[in-house]
């Protein structure tokens, strides 16, 4: 009979923030408003990749409008769960956003400095109007000032995973956002 061998690497657990009901429903009020304020427009949701796929999908379903969807993805993070504070663009939108009215789609808003770099570059391409939409912002961390239109929720400085937010590429297709606890 062999030995049960001793875990190498012990998990680190997920505790519950925000269940997928409660997310559901704050992201049906977020969209009601997105509708509200852009009533008359046919408003371009940028996803910012890959944490803010599952939020824009969901946000833009709750969006009473005709919505149009684009994405594009910077990194500043690498694998850690630290900012480098370096941000690059490494994939693009597909389209043109001159005249078009955008909302810039974030999973969560920690120092601003992602936001704050997509902001500079969507403005620069001459987009009618721009405004941010996070599930999460993480207030406590901001390094750099940024308008945030809608958050879903304010939280503290904890790392976060789940519905489309990764540690290291794990816990994305998580339903729920829970706080990743090192044991
Ligand atoms: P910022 O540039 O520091 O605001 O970081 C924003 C990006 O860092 C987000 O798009 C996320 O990809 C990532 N990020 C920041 N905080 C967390 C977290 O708690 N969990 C997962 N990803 C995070
Ligand atoms: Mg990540």
């Amino acid at each position: 009979m062999t030995e049960r061998q001793p875990a190498v690497h012990a998990e680190p657990a997920v505790r519950t923030l925000f269940t997928a009901q409660q997310i559901a429903s704050r992201v049906r009020e977020m969209g009601l408003e997105v509708a509200r304020d852009m009533a008359g427009t046919r408003p371009l949701f940028v996803a910012v990749l890959k944490g803010a796929c599952m939020f824009q999908c969901d946000l833009a379903r709750a969006t009473p409008l005709e919505v149009e969807l684009d994405f594009l993805s910077v990194s500043s993070y690498g694998s850690g769960t630290t900012s480098t504070g370096h941000v690059r663009l490494i994939m693009d939108l597909r389209g043109p956003i001159a005249g078009r009215h955008v909302v810039l789609c974030e999973g969560v808003v920690d120092s601003g400095l992602s936001v704050s770099f997509i902001l500079d570059l969507l403005r620069s391409r001459g987009a009618a109007s721009l405004r941010v939409a996070t599930l999460l912002d993480k207030v406590p961390c901001r390094k750099i000032q940024v308008p945030i239109d809608y958050a879903g929720w304010k939280i503290g400085p904890d790392f976060v995973v789940g519905y489309g937010l990764d540690a290291d590429e794990r816990y994305r297709n998580l339903p729920f956002v829970g706080i990743l606890e090192e044991v």
